[in-house]
């Protein structure tokens, strides 16, 4: 078989997509489509440009075959899972060619972050997936809190939601599809939102299948909205769990930096929790910055009063408090300069960002400042950390 003959396909894995549609609309050559079933790639239409990886919300779409033959669309329609790669057989060094091509592009495509995204080594393995549109989860609401002082306007929610006897087993940092009801006025069914998990693996109520969510209240928002007006014993369809990446060490000397702006703190309120809950005394230490335009609007402001500072050092950044100047999370981190660099040198460290994508320039930039102050090269250190699962970010 000449080295000529062999593609690199790249596919989407029907097991993990959760149609979000954020491929397709990405894809700016309209290589991406669907059909009720799957969302696949037209192998004559990829050009490879890789601006479909990072937003993915699940990792689905970074997946590729190495084929003597394109698999049509009308194969990805028909597949529940990806197919296993075929043996290449006698021209395993072309493959490898074509193979370091594609890597060195999908490096570029994770740029942003460092490289590709990996879980911390001590993370517990979690399960993605059981639970997707043709066959839901059915969760109750069996609590709807508001998480912003009653007087503004931004209306952020605490959602804890009920599997009852489902086995729904999570990790925090995973994610979970929310199906809103109702089609949208194309009449198609609206698509599955994502919501970070904000409670521990061990659920919000302790030793019980149930999650809650942190949800923000959108203008016109479908599945916001869905969500935020929802009544103690409603009924909810769910999906995933989603995430192998952002979850947190399982080894309670790690130290944990997290950094994050509004609902992003939902992961870290989970992270927060499974420590608080579990292991109050773990050696490793947990820093929070967090950035809100005041305190009023700054999801779980009074829990986060009752957070011991031994266990969470916690760093608020105001950006609209009269008076005051206007402050974001990468300034409270500059003037955290001190223990944020002594953590920075410790291999036991990991970094997580999550919220408004305008931060993770400004982030990126505090942590260069911060490391050159103590003679580290954050350019150099980064891509070390995200190999290693130690830096993660993922912001909308
Ligand atoms: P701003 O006052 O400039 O909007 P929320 O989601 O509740 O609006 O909170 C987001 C917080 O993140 C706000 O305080 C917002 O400030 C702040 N923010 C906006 N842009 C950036 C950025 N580029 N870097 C860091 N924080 C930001």
């Amino acid at each position: 078989m000449p080295a000529t003959e062999i593609l690199k396909q790249h596919l989407i894995d029907p097991e993990i997509c959760i149609r979000c549609n954020t491929c397709e609309e990405t894809c700016p050559v309209d290589a991406i489509t669907h059909d009720d079933n799957n969302y696949v790639v037209d192998a004559a239409k990829c050009n490879f440009c890789l601006d479909c990886i990072s937003p993915c919300p699940t990792g689905s779409i970074d997946n590729w075959r190495m084929t003597p033959a394109a698999f049509s669309l009308e194969d990805q329609y028909s597949w529940s899972e990806l197919p296993a790669q075929v043996d290449l057989g006698d021209v395993a060094s072309a493959v490898e060619a074509i193979e370091d091509e594609v890597d060195a592009l999908l490096t570029q495509a994770h740029a942003g972050a460092g490289g590709k995204s990996v879980a911390p080594s001590s993370a517990l393995k979690p399960a993605i997936n059981q639970f997707n549109r043709a066959r839901p989860a059915i969760a109750t609401v069996i609590g709807n809190y508001r998480l912003t002082a009653p007087d503004v306007d931004n209306d952020v929610r605490h959602i804890i939601l009920s599997f009852a006897e489902t086995p729904f087993p999570v990790l925090e940092g995973q994610s979970v599809g929310v199906v809103p009801p109702g089609v949208d006025d194309k009449g198609e069914k609206h698509r599955i939102r994502l919501y970070s998990i904000a409670s521990p693996r061990h659920g919000e109520k302790p030793n019980t299948y149930s999650l809650a969510l942190t949800v923000k209240r959108e203008p016109h928002g479908v599945c916001s909205n869905y969500l935020c007006d929802l009544k103690k014993g409603d009924r909810v369809k769910m999906t995933g769990p989603f995430g192998a990446t952002f979850l947190m060490p399982n080894d309670p000397a790690a130290n944990i930096v997290m950094i994050c702006t509004g609902t992003g703190s939902a992961p870290f309120r989970g992270f927060t929790e499974w420590r608080r809950r579990t292991m109050p005394n773990a050696p490793g230490r947990m820093m929070l910055f967090f950035g809100a335009r005041r305190p009023e609007e700054l999801p779980y402001f009074g829990p986060l009063q009752k957070v011991p500072e031994t266990l969470l050092a916690k760093h608020f950044a105001y950006s609209r408090v009269p008076g005051e100047p206007k402050t974001y999370v990468q300034d409270m981190m500059r003037k955290q300069a001190a223990p944020l660099a002594e953590l920075m040198t410790s291999p036991q460290t990991y970094i997580y960002v999550c919220g408004l994508k305008g931060m993770e320039q400004g982030v990126d930039a505090a942590l260069d400042d911060i490391c050159r102050g103590v003679g580290l090269s954050w350019a150099a250190l980064r891509p070390d950390m995200r190999a290693g699962g130690r830096y993660h970010v993922e912001t909308y």
